[in-house]
């Protein structure tokens, strides 16, 4: 429905004080992460992980290298989002391996165009390989803040914490992944006063140029 696009995005906004009394169910967590994983991504490659952070105690630690931001601990689920470093080979190998295995394409050409991707990909710095990985993770980033707002389900992206503290207390090897924003997921406090606070947007004119 079309009222509904704009309803669901509406009703979101960047929870800033959880509930943790109330929990995600299992199923609609699964809902997300599948969702995340539809994420479309350049050459399909999707180069990046997530981690899903269970216990409380990693949590506390994380939050102290969040600016003490409370979503961290307080919402019902936490993922790290956590983009790969470069282009490098598991990346790479990772998708052509799916690919075999989710269409069973003739051999020969996979190999010329798994050259032709790495080709294109390695060729580039390594800043810029590391930032092309982290755009592609932010458009699942925002597949998932879509899908938990379609469940009715609260979120907050954050950004605001130390990277490298962040890989140190998940233990993530960051010649590997490099850890940039969470999705904090679960359900809003009713004493969260953000929820009542108008939405500041560009006017359409501002966002938007028309060129006949
Ligand atoms: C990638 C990203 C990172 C963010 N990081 C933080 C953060 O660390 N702390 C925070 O309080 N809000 C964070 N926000 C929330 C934004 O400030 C918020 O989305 C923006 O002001 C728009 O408000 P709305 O999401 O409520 O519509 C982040 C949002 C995004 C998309």
């Amino acid at each position: 429905m079309k009222s509904d696009i704009l309803a669901s995005r509406t009703w979101r906004y960047a929870v800033k004080k959880y509930d943790y009394s109330k929990r995600i169910e299992t199923e609609d967590l699964e809902v997300i992460f599948k969702a995340i994983n539809l994420a479309p991504t350049s050459y399909g490659l999707q180069p990046f992980k997530l981690i899903h952070v269970k216990g409380d105690e990693v949590r506390a630690k994380l939050k102290t290298a969040a600016y003490n931001q409370g979503q961290i601990t307080d919402a019902s689920d936490l993922l790290v989002f956590a983009h790969a470093s470069a282009v490098h080979p598991l990346v790479i190998d990772r998708y052509f391996n799916n690919l075999i295995a989710a269409r069973n394409p003739n051999q020969e050409e996979v190999e010329t165009y798994k050259e032709h991707v790495t080709q294109a990909l390695t060729k580039w710095p390594l800043s810029q390989q590391a930032a092309w990985c982290d755009k592609q993770m932010y458009i699942a980033l925002s597949y998932g803040l879509q899908a938990a707002s379609d469940l009715r389900i609260d979120s907050s992206a954050i950004e605001g914490f130390n990277q490298q503290r962040f890989a140190e207390i998940l233990e993530i090897d960051t010649s590997l992944w490099k850890p940039t924003v969470c999705l904090a997921l679960g359900y809003r406090s009713e004493n969260d006063g953000t929820q009542h606070l108008a939405k500041v947007r560009l006017s359409e004119e501002e966002l938007i140029e028309s060129i006949a």
